[in-house]
Protein backbone atom coordinates (compact mmCIF):
# COMPACT_ATOMS: atom_id res chain seq x y z
CA UNK A 1 0.00 0.00 0.00
CA UNK A 2 1.29 3.47 -0.73
CA UNK A 3 1.73 5.72 1.99
CA UNK A 4 0.11 8.37 2.67
CA UNK A 5 3.34 10.49 3.27
CA UNK A 6 6.64 10.07 3.12
CA UNK A 7 9.17 12.62 4.41
CA UNK A 8 12.51 11.22 2.93
CA UNK A 9 16.11 12.85 4.27
CA UNK A 10 14.03 16.00 5.25
CA UNK A 11 16.21 19.52 6.18
CA UNK A 12 15.10 22.53 6.97
CA UNK A 13 17.29 26.02 7.35
CA UNK A 14 16.10 29.14 8.98
CA UNK A 15 17.39 32.33 7.91
CA UNK A 16 18.37 34.74 10.70
CA UNK A 17 19.75 37.64 10.86
CA UNK A 18 22.18 38.73 13.40
CA UNK A 19 21.82 42.73 14.36
CA UNK A 20 24.63 42.63 16.34
CA UNK A 21 27.43 44.50 15.14
CA UNK A 22 27.62 47.46 12.77
CA UNK A 23 25.92 45.57 9.75
CA UNK A 24 22.84 43.10 9.99
CA UNK A 25 24.33 39.77 8.90
CA UNK A 26 22.36 37.13 8.06
CA UNK A 27 23.01 33.42 8.18
CA UNK A 28 21.59 30.11 7.83
CA UNK A 29 19.97 27.87 10.98
CA UNK A 30 19.55 24.43 11.03
CA UNK A 31 15.96 23.28 12.15
CA UNK A 32 15.84 19.64 10.13
CA UNK A 33 18.35 17.80 9.58
CA UNK A 34 17.74 14.67 7.46
CA UNK A 35 14.33 13.34 9.40
CA UNK A 36 12.78 10.63 7.62
CA UNK A 37 9.21 8.53 8.10
CA UNK A 38 6.20 7.76 6.43
CA UNK A 39 2.21 7.29 7.96
CA UNK A 40 -0.06 5.21 6.31
CA UNK A 41 -3.76 5.34 5.33
CA UNK A 42 -5.59 5.49 8.69
CA UNK A 43 -2.45 5.80 10.81
CA UNK A 44 -1.61 8.40 14.16
CA UNK A 45 2.03 8.99 13.96
CA UNK A 46 3.13 10.43 17.18
CA UNK A 47 5.89 13.62 17.21
CA UNK A 48 7.49 14.16 20.19
CA UNK A 49 10.94 15.86 21.61
CA UNK A 50 11.41 18.79 23.89
CA UNK A 51 10.93 22.72 22.63
CA UNK A 52 13.00 23.75 19.59
CA UNK A 53 13.59 20.21 18.41
CA UNK A 54 11.62 21.08 15.12
CA UNK A 55 8.67 19.22 15.43
CA UNK A 56 6.38 22.63 14.08
CA UNK A 57 8.94 23.27 11.56
CA UNK A 58 8.51 19.95 10.10
CA UNK A 59 4.46 20.19 10.06
CA UNK A 60 5.50 23.06 8.15
CA UNK A 61 7.95 22.04 5.79
CA UNK A 62 5.33 18.94 5.25
CA UNK A 63 2.21 20.71 4.70
CA UNK A 64 4.53 23.35 2.13
CA UNK A 65 4.57 26.66 4.27
CA UNK A 66 7.91 26.39 4.91
CA UNK A 67 11.10 25.59 2.39
CA UNK A 68 12.91 22.96 2.68
CA UNK A 69 16.80 23.02 1.84
CA UNK A 70 17.01 19.32 1.10
CA UNK A 71 14.96 16.06 1.29
CA UNK A 72 11.63 14.77 -0.28
CA UNK A 73 8.07 14.91 0.66
CA UNK A 74 5.46 12.31 -1.01
CA UNK A 75 1.86 12.24 -0.69
CA UNK A 76 0.53 9.68 -1.91
CA UNK A 77 2.94 8.55 -3.81
CA UNK A 78 3.53 12.10 -5.57
CA UNK A 79 6.69 14.23 -4.86
CA UNK A 80 5.20 17.44 -3.66
CA UNK A 81 8.36 18.83 -2.28
CA UNK A 82 8.29 21.82 -5.25
CA UNK A 83 4.37 21.61 -5.76
CA UNK A 84 3.40 25.07 -6.93
CA UNK A 85 0.45 26.38 -8.60
CA UNK A 86 -2.99 24.75 -9.33
CA UNK A 87 -0.89 21.42 -7.79
CA UNK A 88 0.06 23.39 -4.63
CA UNK A 89 -3.82 24.47 -4.35
CA UNK A 90 -4.78 20.58 -4.53
CA UNK A 91 -2.58 20.02 -2.03
CA UNK A 92 -3.62 22.71 0.74
CA UNK A 93 -7.03 20.84 0.08
CA UNK A 94 -5.81 16.99 1.05
CA UNK A 95 -3.42 17.93 3.79
CA UNK A 96 -4.91 19.79 6.67
CA UNK A 97 -3.20 21.94 9.63
CA UNK A 98 -5.37 21.90 13.28
CA UNK A 99 -3.23 24.45 15.75
CA UNK A 100 -2.63 24.87 19.93
CA UNK A 101 -4.76 27.17 20.41
CA UNK A 102 -8.76 27.84 18.76
CA UNK A 103 -9.39 31.23 20.22
CA UNK A 104 -6.64 32.84 18.06
CA UNK A 105 -6.50 30.52 15.00
CA UNK A 106 -10.48 31.00 14.73
CA UNK A 107 -11.43 34.75 13.22
CA UNK A 108 -13.90 36.26 15.52
CA UNK A 109 -15.86 38.00 13.70
CA UNK A 110 -17.19 34.78 11.47
CA UNK A 111 -19.57 33.08 12.40
CA UNK A 112 -19.14 29.33 12.98
CA UNK A 113 -20.99 28.12 9.79
CA UNK A 114 -19.08 30.45 7.65
CA UNK A 115 -15.73 29.34 9.53
CA UNK A 116 -16.16 25.62 8.73
CA UNK A 117 -17.87 26.69 5.07
CA UNK A 118 -15.09 28.73 4.12
CA UNK A 119 -12.67 26.29 2.42
CA UNK A 120 -15.87 24.82 0.31
CA UNK A 121 -15.91 28.33 -0.54
CA UNK A 122 -12.37 28.56 -1.63
CA UNK A 123 -12.02 25.31 -2.86
CA UNK A 124 -15.46 25.54 -4.97
CA UNK A 125 -16.75 22.12 -3.66
CA UNK A 126 -20.30 23.52 -2.62
CA UNK A 127 -22.81 23.90 -5.47
CA UNK A 128 -25.22 26.47 -3.75
CA UNK A 129 -25.47 27.93 -0.72
CA UNK A 130 -27.94 25.23 0.19
CA UNK A 131 -25.65 22.21 -0.27
CA UNK A 132 -22.99 24.45 1.26
CA UNK A 133 -25.55 24.81 4.45
CA UNK A 134 -26.27 21.45 4.54
CA UNK A 135 -22.44 20.24 4.26
CA UNK A 136 -21.95 22.85 7.06
CA UNK A 137 -24.98 21.15 9.27
CA UNK A 138 -23.66 17.53 8.90
CA UNK A 139 -19.85 18.33 9.68
CA UNK A 140 -21.03 20.12 13.11
CA UNK A 141 -22.92 17.31 13.36
CA UNK A 142 -19.99 15.24 12.88
CA UNK A 143 -17.65 16.90 15.71
CA UNK A 144 -20.27 16.53 18.38
CA UNK A 145 -21.44 20.43 17.98
CA UNK A 146 -25.27 21.42 18.67
CA UNK A 147 -26.88 22.26 15.09
CA UNK A 148 -27.54 25.83 15.88
CA UNK A 149 -24.01 26.41 16.55
CA UNK A 150 -23.34 27.67 12.93
CA UNK A 151 -25.16 31.26 13.61
CA UNK A 152 -22.98 31.69 16.48
CA UNK A 153 -19.75 33.39 17.05
CA UNK A 154 -16.30 31.67 18.38
CA UNK A 155 -16.80 34.12 21.61
CA UNK A 156 -19.77 31.75 22.39
CA UNK A 157 -17.98 28.62 23.04
CA UNK A 158 -15.29 27.24 25.28
CA UNK A 159 -12.07 26.01 24.35
CA UNK A 160 -12.84 22.31 23.73
CA UNK A 161 -15.77 22.91 21.42
CA UNK A 162 -13.79 25.89 19.49
CA UNK A 163 -11.47 23.19 18.94
CA UNK A 164 -14.08 20.90 17.43
CA UNK A 165 -14.95 23.76 15.37
CA UNK A 166 -11.43 23.85 14.16
CA UNK A 167 -11.42 19.67 13.46
CA UNK A 168 -14.72 20.74 11.84
CA UNK A 169 -12.98 22.94 9.47
CA UNK A 170 -10.32 21.04 9.16
CA UNK A 171 -12.31 17.82 7.98
CA UNK A 172 -14.37 19.61 5.56
CA UNK A 173 -12.33 18.82 2.34
CA UNK A 174 -11.95 15.85 3.59
CA UNK A 175 -8.22 15.72 3.72
CA UNK A 176 -5.88 12.50 3.32
CA UNK A 177 -3.89 13.86 6.10
CA UNK A 178 -4.27 16.12 8.96
CA UNK A 179 -1.04 17.98 10.88
CA UNK A 180 -2.43 18.50 14.67
CA UNK A 181 0.21 20.50 16.12
CA UNK A 182 -0.38 20.30 20.01
CA UNK A 183 -4.22 20.34 19.44
CA UNK A 184 -4.97 19.89 22.94
CA UNK A 185 -2.33 21.25 24.52
CA UNK A 186 -4.04 24.24 25.60
CA UNK A 187 -7.76 22.77 26.63
CA UNK A 188 -8.56 22.00 30.17
CA UNK A 189 -7.55 18.73 31.24
CA UNK A 190 -11.11 17.53 31.30
CA UNK A 191 -11.80 18.33 27.90
CA UNK A 192 -8.26 16.59 26.46
CA UNK A 193 -9.72 13.09 25.94
CA UNK A 194 -13.51 14.03 24.75
CA UNK A 195 -11.54 15.72 21.72
CA UNK A 196 -8.65 13.10 21.58
CA UNK A 197 -11.29 10.38 21.08
CA UNK A 198 -13.00 12.61 18.68
CA UNK A 199 -10.34 12.36 16.42
CA UNK A 200 -9.52 9.08 17.06
CA UNK A 201 -13.14 8.16 15.96
CA UNK A 202 -13.17 10.11 13.01
CA UNK A 203 -10.10 8.40 12.32
CA UNK A 204 -11.91 5.45 12.05
CA UNK A 205 -15.13 6.67 9.49
CA UNK A 206 -12.25 8.71 7.10
CA UNK A 207 -9.65 6.24 7.05
CA UNK A 208 -7.51 9.32 7.29
CA UNK A 209 -3.62 9.77 8.55
CA UNK A 210 -2.24 12.19 11.65
CA UNK A 211 1.01 13.51 12.56
CA UNK A 212 -0.34 14.66 15.92
CA UNK A 213 2.42 16.45 17.76
CA UNK A 214 2.38 17.08 21.19
CA UNK A 215 4.15 17.54 24.49
CA UNK A 216 1.98 15.15 26.68
CA UNK A 217 3.38 11.69 26.73
CA UNK A 218 0.23 10.02 27.79
CA UNK A 219 -1.72 11.52 25.09
CA UNK A 220 0.47 10.89 22.45
CA UNK A 221 0.73 7.33 23.54
CA UNK A 222 -3.50 6.82 23.69
CA UNK A 223 -3.70 8.15 19.80
CA UNK A 224 -0.35 7.07 18.59
CA UNK A 225 0.09 3.81 16.51
CA UNK A 226 3.69 4.90 15.57
CA UNK A 227 5.83 7.88 17.80
CA UNK A 228 8.70 9.38 16.36
CA UNK A 229 11.50 10.84 18.85
CA UNK A 230 13.19 14.21 17.93
CA UNK A 231 15.81 15.97 19.53
CA UNK A 232 18.04 19.01 17.81
CA UNK A 233 16.46 18.99 14.60
CA UNK A 234 17.32 15.00 14.00
CA UNK A 235 15.44 11.76 14.65
CA UNK A 236 16.71 9.92 17.40
CA UNK A 237 13.57 7.01 17.25
CA UNK A 238 11.10 5.81 15.86
CA UNK A 239 9.05 2.81 16.53
CA UNK A 240 5.34 1.29 17.38
CA UNK A 241 3.63 3.23 20.11
CA UNK A 242 4.49 0.16 23.13
CA UNK A 243 7.91 -0.57 21.58
CA UNK A 244 8.82 3.31 22.20
CA UNK A 245 7.13 3.66 25.90
CA UNK A 246 7.62 0.07 27.27
CA UNK A 247 11.26 -0.62 25.61
CA UNK A 248 13.04 2.44 24.39
CA UNK A 249 16.16 2.20 23.02
CA UNK A 250 17.52 5.33 22.79
CA UNK A 251 19.15 7.22 26.00
CA UNK A 252 17.39 10.36 25.04
CA UNK A 253 13.73 8.54 24.51
CA UNK A 254 14.39 7.07 27.90
CA UNK A 255 15.97 10.65 29.73
CA UNK A 256 12.22 12.06 27.95
CA UNK A 257 9.92 8.94 28.89
CA UNK A 258 11.27 9.45 32.68
CA UNK A 259 11.72 13.39 33.49
CA UNK A 260 9.04 14.07 35.46
CA UNK A 261 5.63 15.53 33.70
CA UNK A 262 4.85 19.21 34.30
CA UNK A 263 1.14 18.73 34.11
CA UNK A 264 -0.18 22.55 33.26
CA UNK A 265 1.15 23.67 29.69
CA UNK A 266 0.48 27.35 30.28
CA UNK A 267 3.35 26.83 32.99
CA UNK A 268 5.28 24.73 31.15
CA UNK A 269 5.17 27.07 28.15
CA UNK A 270 6.28 29.71 30.55
CA UNK A 271 8.88 28.06 31.88
CA UNK A 272 10.23 27.46 28.49
CA UNK A 273 10.34 30.61 27.06
CA UNK A 274 11.75 31.85 30.61
CA UNK A 275 14.44 29.58 30.71
CA UNK A 276 15.75 27.46 28.00
CA UNK A 277 17.66 24.29 28.76
CA UNK A 278 21.38 25.33 29.32
CA UNK A 279 22.15 21.54 27.53
CA UNK A 280 20.02 22.10 24.80
CA UNK A 281 21.74 21.85 21.34
CA UNK A 282 23.68 25.10 19.77
CA UNK A 283 21.61 24.57 16.12
CA UNK A 284 23.49 27.08 14.66
CA UNK A 285 27.00 25.53 15.63
CA UNK A 286 26.29 22.00 14.29
CA UNK A 287 29.16 19.54 14.57
CA UNK A 288 29.91 16.22 13.09
CA UNK A 289 28.61 14.07 15.74
CA UNK A 290 25.14 12.63 17.41
CA UNK A 291 23.57 15.73 18.16
CA UNK A 292 22.66 14.46 21.91
CA UNK A 293 26.31 13.57 22.16
CA UNK A 294 27.08 16.25 24.71
CA UNK A 295 23.86 15.22 27.31
CA UNK A 296 24.27 11.77 27.08
CA UNK A 297 25.25 9.51 29.57
CA UNK A 298 26.65 6.57 26.93
CA UNK A 299 28.20 9.26 24.77
CA UNK A 300 31.83 8.36 23.81
CA UNK A 301 34.56 9.39 21.53
CA UNK A 302 32.76 7.79 18.28
CA UNK A 303 29.33 9.62 19.38
CA UNK A 304 30.99 12.92 19.10
CA UNK A 305 32.84 12.53 15.83
CA UNK A 306 30.42 10.64 13.59
CA UNK A 307 27.18 10.65 13.76
CA UNK A 308 24.83 7.70 14.29
CA UNK A 309 22.62 6.73 10.91
CA UNK A 310 18.72 5.45 11.95
CA UNK A 311 19.26 1.97 11.81
CA UNK A 312 16.82 -0.88 12.50
CA UNK A 313 17.19 -2.61 15.69
CA UNK A 314 14.51 -4.85 15.50
CA UNK A 315 11.54 -5.06 13.28
CA UNK A 316 10.44 -1.72 12.75
CA UNK A 317 11.92 -0.04 15.14
CA UNK A 318 14.88 2.23 14.20
CA UNK A 319 17.44 4.02 16.44
CA UNK A 320 19.74 6.79 15.99
CA UNK A 321 22.77 5.89 18.80
CA UNK A 322 25.95 4.23 18.40
CA UNK A 323 24.89 3.06 21.96
CA UNK A 324 21.59 1.74 21.95
CA UNK A 325 19.85 0.76 25.66
N1 LIG B 1 10.66 31.46 11.72
C1 LIG B 1 11.80 31.06 12.29
N2 LIG B 1 12.96 31.72 12.07
C2 LIG B 1 14.12 31.30 12.62
N3 LIG B 1 14.22 30.22 13.43
C3 LIG B 1 13.11 29.53 13.70
C4 LIG B 1 11.83 29.91 13.14
N4 LIG B 1 10.89 29.03 13.58
C5 LIG B 1 11.55 28.15 14.37
N5 LIG B 1 12.89 28.45 14.44
C6 LIG B 1 13.90 27.66 15.16
O1 LIG B 1 13.88 26.35 14.64
C7 LIG B 1 14.03 25.39 15.68
C8 LIG B 1 12.83 24.45 15.71
O2 LIG B 1 11.67 25.18 16.06
P1 LIG B 1 10.22 24.55 16.13
O3 LIG B 1 9.25 25.63 16.34
O4 LIG B 1 10.03 23.67 14.94
O5 LIG B 1 10.33 23.63 17.42
P2 LIG B 1 9.18 22.82 18.22
O6 LIG B 1 9.71 21.45 18.41
O7 LIG B 1 7.89 22.97 17.51
O8 LIG B 1 9.15 23.58 19.62
P3 LIG B 1 7.91 23.83 20.62
O9 LIG B 1 7.76 22.55 21.38
O10 LIG B 1 8.37 24.93 21.50
O11 LIG B 1 6.70 24.19 19.80
C9 LIG B 1 14.20 26.18 16.97
O12 LIG B 1 15.58 26.29 17.20
C10 LIG B 1 13.60 27.52 16.64
O13 LIG B 1 14.22 28.54 17.39
MG1 LIG C 1 6.03 23.75 18.04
Amino acid sequence: MTPTLAVEDLSVDYTVTDRGGLWPRRRQVPALRRIGFEIEPGETLGLVGESGSGKTTAGRAILRRVETSGGRILFRGTDITHASGPALRRLRAEMQLILQDPFTSLNPRMRIADIVGEPLLVHRRAASRAEMRDRVAALLEKVGLPADSGARFPHAFSGGQLQRVGIARALALRPGLVVADEPVSALDVSVRAQVVNLMQDIQRQEGLSYLFIAHDLAVVRHISHRVAILYGGCMMEIAGRDAIYDNPRHPYTEALLSAVPVPDPPAQRLRRRSAPPAAAPDMAQPNAGCVYAARCPRATGHCRAEAPPLAEIAPGHRVACWHPL
